[in-house]
């Protein structure tokens, strides 16, 4: 299939591009999106606005089989592919999930401050040396804990360290979950860390707690949106796979959380701190992991530790930097932007001013206010022959495409360092924030010097590889849909 098509791409391309669209598998669009791009530069995506809405029911792709075993299956945290199972009363609305990407963002950009400045937003409130005070993604994978192997389905986040669940018996209060609680008492394998222990020091000085030691280690995690888990820091066998199994694995069992964490049991923190799985399990899987975030809350993606899942061909890479002010985040060199093939004229100093990190957890991508200008404007020229409408939350370029079934966006390719390029696929470049009005997916940072943030709605479909021992991240178009 993906051969057919690929040969009928090339046959019919300069004459009906539209059609093959819709014609061809995913496989196709990666084809298109991944390797041509660099001989033939696409000016524009042509859409059916149709593909950019979520289905209603789950589409299970076949990726998993093909790739290795040990893929973790990935899926939105609400939607019909969710083990959750919310239903629709508890699915946030676009409004809701904008504001709450902002304070993340807010948070990581006091974090990362390169003034130090105090965030004057007072319904944020940050520890005073928290290290983990991000809001709490949106994409869930499922992994065990404890003897006999108990599955829980937790939130994954590249920009914080703890992996946390929820635990009996929730001496303080657990919000409702749709597994049951952990009860460390039922499992054979757990025990607690004692506070007098290193490993407890290790926590306190990743987290910034200081805590009073009596005898069982506590931690305390406090997020960017105000969402909290503590408990005991304890260990326990985690699961990953039937082959993949880690013993001693230390994460917080939490009696005492609440937040925006929908009904998830925890967090699976894959940050590059000490205390996060990818730093646990580096005598396994060597610091490599990779995921594919699926495009819609209909389709599914991936998370594979310890192998590129497609490294056949086609990932291309860019170095991976360190900040030893700011251990967890992983930071990337943004080097440029080109809008329909046409590379927008940014001062590099844009870029080296902000730095640039990737995070599974944002989801719209944040750029410098010089960087986002240039790229909205663009984009503006480029969409001219669509009406305008007023901007949504914190996006600003909007268009009314009622009456419209297909649409044709400007290709959008993020540039970074070593010529890496990422052709953002047509979901990362508009958003249905009603049913009328698309917005492209990015915004701007209110300040130069704020970090710009690589979101997730603009990593989708491609396969993000990080090979922190390596120093380098991959991506790989069209890895999922
Ligand atoms: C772990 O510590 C907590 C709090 O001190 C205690 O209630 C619990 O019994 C301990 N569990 C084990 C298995 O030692």
């Amino acid at each position: 299939m993906a051969i057919n098509c690929s040969f009928l791409l090339v046959l019919l391309l300069s004459t009906v591009l539209h059609l093959l669209l819709f014609d061809c598998s995913e496989k196709v669009e990666a084809y298109r999106f991944g390797k041509m791009t660099e001989n033939l530069k696409f000016q524009s995506h042509v859409v059916s606005l149709s593909s950019l809405i979520p289905a209603e029911f789950c589409s299970t792709s076949d990726q998993g089989s093909k790739i290795s075993s040990k893929l973790l299956q990935v899926t939105h945290k609400h939607g019909p592919c969710s083990p959750l199972n919310e239903g629709n009363a508890k699915i946030p609305s676009l409004h809701q999930i904008l504001m709450d990407d902002q304070t993340r963002v807010k948070s990581i950009h006091s974090k990362i401050s390169k003034k130090n400045k105090k965030v004057a937003d007072s319904k944020v409130k940050l520890p005073a040396k928290s290290g983990e005070s991000l809001g709490t993604g949106n994409f869930i994978v499922q992994v065990g804990f404890g003897t006999p192997k108990q599955d829980f389905t937790l939130v994954f986040d590249t920009g914080s360290d703890l992996t946390w669940i929820q635990c009996q018996p929730c001496a303080g209060q657990c919000y409702s979950q749709q597994d049951p609680i952990f009860d460390p008492s039922a499992s054979s394998t757990y025990s607690n860390i004692s506070c007098r222990s290193t490993t407890c020091a290790e926590l306190k000085s990743a987290t910034g707690n200081a805590r009073s030691c009596s005898n069982t280690c506590t931690y305390q995690v406090v997020y960017g949106d105000s969402s909290y888990s503590g408990g005991n820091f304890a260990t326990d066998t985690l699961t990953l796979s039937s082959s993949d199994v880690f013993p001693n694995f230390e994460f917080g069992c939490g009696e005492n959380n609440q937040g925006l964490f929908g009904s998830a049991d925890g967090l699976l923190g894959l940050g590059r701190d000490r205390i996060s799985t990818v730093s646990q399990t580096a005598y396994k899987y060597r610091k490599l992991f990779s995921y594919c975030l699926p495009s819609k809350s209909s389709s599914t993606g991936y998370l594979a530790f310890g192998t590129e899942a497609g490294a056949s061909s086609g990932t291309q890479y860019t170095p991976l930097l360190t900040e030893s002010r700011n251990p967890s985040f992983y930071f990337l060199t943004m080097t440029g932007i080109s809008v329909a093939g046409k590379k927008l004229s940014i001062s590099p100093s844009v870029f080296t001013t902000s730095g640039t990190l990737i995070d599974s957890g944002t989801v719209i991508t944040r750029l410098a206010p010089a960087a986002y200008s240039k790229l909205s404007s663009a984009f503006r020229e480029a969409m001219s022959q669509y009406p305008p409408a007023p901007a949504y939350s914190i996006l600003d370029t909007c268009y009314n495409l009622a009456g419209f079934s297909t649409v044709s966006i400007p290709t959008i390719e993020l540039y970074f360092g070593g010529g890496t390029g990422l052709n953002v696929a047509p979901s990362g470049i508009l958003v249905q924030a009603s049913p009328i009005q698309y917005c492209l997916g990015f915004a701007e940072n209110s300040d130069a010097s704020d970090v710009a943030i690589l979101g997730n709605l603009q990593q989708q479909t491609f396969e993000i590889v990080y090979n922190v021992d390596g120093g380098k991240l991959g991506f790989k178009a069209g890895a999922c849909s």
